[in-house]
C-alpha cells in the first residue's frame, strides 16, 4: 500500500506540474492541453529513474529500498519484522489510457493502467494468529493490469497572484491479477502455494473491495501533500519555477551561439567547415546557362564578411511547450569582390546583355532574423527533431557599389540604385514567401543532420566536439 501511496503522489505531483501548464497555452484548446499533460507525463515516467531531488523523491524506477521495519496488527493477526534489499519494479510502467483537460470545469480526468507492479525482497517475520511462527526467505509480489483512474479538481483564483490549489483527487484502484510467492511460509511446497493464494486473494480484495475507502484515504492524504508541495505559490510563481530550467536552457543556447560566432573565422575543422567569417573564396569561374539567365566569366578575390557581426537580441527556450523564439541582428553582411562577366539576362520579353568589370560591394545592413521554431526530442532515442521552422528576414538597407556595370558613371550609379531597391524590396515584402521557402528547404535538411546526432553529442559538440580542450580562435592575418 505504501507503493501506492507513492505512485498517487507521483502522478499527483506530475498532474500538479501540468496543471499549471494550462496558462502556457491559453490560447491552445482543451485538446492540446491534454497532449501537453500527456507528453509531461511521459516526461516524467522518464524521469522516474533518476527520481525528483527537487521534491525529495528518490529514483523510483526501480525504487529500491535496502531495509524496513514491519510492524502489522489488524485484528487477530501481528506480523512483525523486516524486509531487505526491496526492489518495486514498474512504477514507471504504465500506459496514459484517458488524459482529459477541462478548463471549464477546472478539471482533469485521468487513467493510467500499470501492466506489473511488482516488488521482490527478503523477509523475516515473526507471524502470530492464534499461533505463532517464524518465518524467512525470498518474496516476490506483483500487482497485474492494475488500473489507476480518477481526476483531479483544482482553481487557480481569480487574479493572476492568487494561490494555486488542488481541491480534490480522486483515485480509484483496481487490481487485475495478484502474484504472491513468498517462499517459506511453509516448509511444506504445497501448502506454501495455497498460503500465498490466500495472501493473493486477500490483497486482491482489499483493494478492489475497498475502492471508495481507498479513494478518500488518498483524497484526505494526498491533497493536502499536493497544496504543501505548492505552498503559497501563485500560478505565476509555479510557472517560473518550472521554467526556471528553459531558462539555464536558454543561456546555455546563448553561449553555444557566442562560441560559434567565435569559432567563425577560423571554420570548423571537425565538421568539414571552412573559415565562414569571412568567407573567402580566390578565383571562381562561373557558367551559368538557365532559360532565364546566361552568364560566363569569373570572380576573384571574393570575400563574404560580417557572417559573425550579430547580436542574439532574443533566445527563449520553452522546455515545456518545446519552442524556441529568437532573434538576431545583423550590423552588416556583405559581399566584396571583383569580378568579369558577361550577362544576358531574358526576362518579360526582353533580352539584356550586359558586360562587366571590375570591382563590386554589395551590402545588406541592419539585417534581422527572427522567428521561432518548435522541436521534439525523443525521451527514449535522446534524438531531436525540428518540427517547424519560422524564419523572418527584415532589411535595414540595401547598398550596391558594382563599378563597371554598363560602364561608369551617371548610368552606373542608377543602375546600382535600382538593383539595391529591387533587392530591398524583393526580400522585405515577401517574408512570408521567404519564410516558407526557408522552412521547406531547411527543415528535411535539418532534421537529416540531426538523424545521427543524439542530445548528448549536440551537447559535447557545443564545446568543439572531440572531447579536448576547445582551443581559442584566433583570426588568421588576411592578405586580402
Ligand atoms: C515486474 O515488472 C516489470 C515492469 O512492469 C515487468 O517488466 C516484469 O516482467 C515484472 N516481473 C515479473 C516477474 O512479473
Ligand atoms: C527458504 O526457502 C528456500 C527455498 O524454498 C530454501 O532454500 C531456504 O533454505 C529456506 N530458508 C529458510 C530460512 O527456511
Amino acid at each position: 500500500m505504501k507503493s501506492l501511496t507513492l505512485i498517487a503522489l507521483t502522478l499527483a505531483l506530475g498532474v500538479c506540474q501540468a496543471a499549471i501548464i494550462e496558462t502556457e497555452t491559453l490560447a491552445g484548446n482543451d485538446r492540446s492541453v491534454s497532449s501537453i499533460i500527456t507528453d509531461k507525463l511521459e516526461a516524467m515516467k522518464v524521469q522516474m529513474a533518476d527520481g525528483f531531488p527537487r521534491f525529495g523523491i528518490p529514483p523510483m524506477a526501480p525504487l529500491k529500498v535496502s531495509h524496513r521495519d514491519l510492524n502489522y496488527e489488524t485484528g487477530e493477526m501481528r506480523i512483525m519484522g523486516q524486509v531487505d534489499d526491496v526492489v518495486i519494479n514498474g512504477l514507471n510502467e504504465f500506459e496514459i489510457r484517458v488524459m482529459d483537460y477541462s478548463a471549464i470545469l477546472s478539471r482533469i480526468k485521468y487513467e493510467f493502467n500499470f501492466a506489473s507492479l511488482n516488488l521482490t525482497t527478503q523477509y523475516e517475520a515473526d507471524v502470530g494468529a492464534g499461533y505463532h511462527m517464524e518465518r524467512k526467505g525470498g518474496a516476490f509480489m506483483a500487482l497485474e493490469d492494475l488500473n489507476i483512474a480518477g481526476f483531479i479538481k483544482y482553481s487557480t483564483g481569480l487574479l493572476p497572484s492568487s494561490s494555486f490549489r488542488v481541491k480534490q483527487i480522486d483515485v480509484r484502484v483496481k487490481v487485475g491479477k495478484v502474484v504472491s510467492k513468498i517462499e517459506n511460509l511453509s516448509k511444506y511446497r504445497i501448502f506454501n502455494r495455497k498460503l500465498n493464494e490466500v495472501i493473493e486473494e486477500f490483497i486482491s480484495l482489499t483493494i478492489n473491495d475497498n475502492t471508495e475507502l481507498l479513494a478518500s484515504w488518498i483524497d484526505s492524504a494526498v491533497t493536502p501533500m499536493c497544496n504543501d508541495l505548492i505552498g503559497d505559490r501563485s500560478l505565476k510563481d509555479l510557472i517560473a519555477l518550472i521554467t526556471g530550467e528553459s531558462q539555464s536552457i536558454s543561456s546555455t543556447v546563448v553561449d553555444v551561439i557566442e562560441g560559434m560566432k567565435e569559432q567563425m573565422p577560423c571554420g570548423f575543422p571537425a565538421a568539414g567547415i571552412p573559415p565562414i567569417a569571412p568567407l573567402r573564396i580566390n578565383h571562381k569561374d562561373i557558367d551559368i546557362n538557365t532559360d532565364g539567365l546566361k552568364m560566363k566569366g569569373s570572380i576573384d578575390h571574393f570575400r563574404l564578411n560580417g557572417l559573425n557581426d550579430f547580436d542574439i537580441t532574443e533566445m527563449k527556450v520553452n522546455a515545456i511547450t518545446s519552442k524556441v523564439t529568437y532573434k538576431f541582428s545583423f550590423r552588416d553582411v556583405n559581399v566584396d569582390t571583383t569580378y568579369n562577366l558577361e550577362m544576358m539576362l531574358k526576362k518579360f520579353g526582353f533580352t539584356i546583355n550586359m558586360v562587366g568589370a571590375g570591382h563590386a560591394k554589395f551590402a545588406l545592413k541592419d539585417m534581422v532574423i527572427w522567428g521561432t521554431m518548435r522541436y521534439s526530442l525523443g525521451m527514449l532515442s535522446g534524438k531531436l527533431k525540428l518540427k517547424s521552422l519560422e524564419v523572418r528576414t527584415h532589411l535595414g538597407e540595401v547598398d550596391s557599389e558594382i563599378e563597371g556595370m554598363l560602364g561608369d558613371g551617371g548610368i552606373n550609379e542608377k543602375m546600382n540604385e535600382y538593383l539595391a531597391e529591387a533587392v530591398e524590396m524583393a526580400i522585405n515584402e515577401n517574408e512570408d514567401l521567404i519564410a516558407d521557402t526557408i522552412e521547406s528547404v531547411a527543415l528535411p535538411v535539418v532534421n537529416h543532420a540531426l538523424e545521427d546526432v543524439s542530445i548528448t553529442d549536440m551537447i559535447n559538440g557545443g564545446d568543439g566536439g572531440d572531447g579536448g580542450e576547445k582551443e581559442v580562435c584566433i583570426p588568421p592575418e588576411l592578405e586580402w
